[in-house]
């Protein structure tokens, strides 16, 4: 049976747009009205109206170019970000796996950030410390685990974020390239990890700019362009239409 475990109804996300004050603080003071104004009509539609929906035990990739609203479809879902019309309904235990080292403090060790993750992200202490060898081995980074992860490179840091995120025992997962900057070791292993989400029913929303790595795990794609869904229909119908068009 097809039960929706996201449902995405008219969403639109606005930004505004940053304005430095080029005429100086007293000009700004001196036009208030209609600086406010210039504000408020300043904003910048990443999505616009975008209804759509996962079902439970479903992988679906969303593809676009960069900057076409991707990693912000995926921080709604995460409920990192808000919608500013529409509403985004989840249900279920996620394990958001967003841009690259979000949620991590770089003062702190991989270990303590391991623990600071896994609180945050739903499980109790003991959880965690009963996971923690796991999470360790899994990532694989040697003595560096008790280093301040200031001191790690963006492979390694996607090491441990991808980590934490696959011991979480998620419903939902949420993949924001997290195959782009390992090697190709841990590519593997990631991969491996995702098919056995995958087998379990574990529902997977995958970004990716790999349009193979989109084939070899998901059934159904999204490609949003234009600040809306362009397309979506089988993983493979859509990432060749998204090719034969880049
Ligand atoms: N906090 C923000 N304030 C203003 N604009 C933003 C903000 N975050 C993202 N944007 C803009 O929103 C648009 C979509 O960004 P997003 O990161 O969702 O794109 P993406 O599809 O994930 O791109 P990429 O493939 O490069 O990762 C971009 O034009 C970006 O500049
Ligand atoms: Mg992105």
């Amino acid at each position: 049976m097809n039960t929706p475990v996201i449902t995405f109804r008219n969403v639109t996300k606005n930004y505004t747009l940053y304005h430095g004050l080029t005429g100086g603080f007293k000009n700004f003071l001196f036009r208030l009205p209609k600086a406010i104004k210039q504000i408020r009509d300043s904003k910048y539609c990443v999505l616009k109206e975008i209804s759509f929906e996962v079902n439970s035990g479903e992988t679906v990739g969303i593809i676009g170019r960069n900057g076409a609203g991707k990693s912000t479809l995926l921080g709604l879902m995460a409920g990192v970000l808000s919608p500013s019309s529409g509403t985004v309904e989840v249900k279920g235990k996620v394990a958001p796996l967003l841009e690259l080292g979000g949620g991590f403090h770089p003062d702190l060790t991989g270990i303590d950030n391991i623990i600071l993750n896994g609180v945050l992200l739903g499980l109790s202490r003991k959880e965690v410390a009963h996971k923690i060898s796991a999470i360790i081995k899994f990532a694989d980074l040697g003595g560096y685990i008790t280093q301040p992860i200031r001191t790690y490179s963006s492979g390694m840091l996607a090491r441990l974020g991808f980590s934490v995120a696959a011991h979480l025992e998620p419903e939902i997962i949420l993949l924001d390239e997290v195959l782009a900057v390992g090697d190709a070791d841990f590519q593997k292993k990631c991969m491996n990890k995702i098919l056995e989400f995958k087998q379990s029913g574990v529902t997977i929303v995958f970004i990716s700019h790999s349009m193979d790595s989109v084939r070899e795990i998901c059934d159904r794609a999204i490609w949003i362009e234009d600040h809306r869904v362009k397309m979506t229909g089988d993983a493979v119908t859509v990432t060749k239409a998204y090719q034969s068009c880049n």
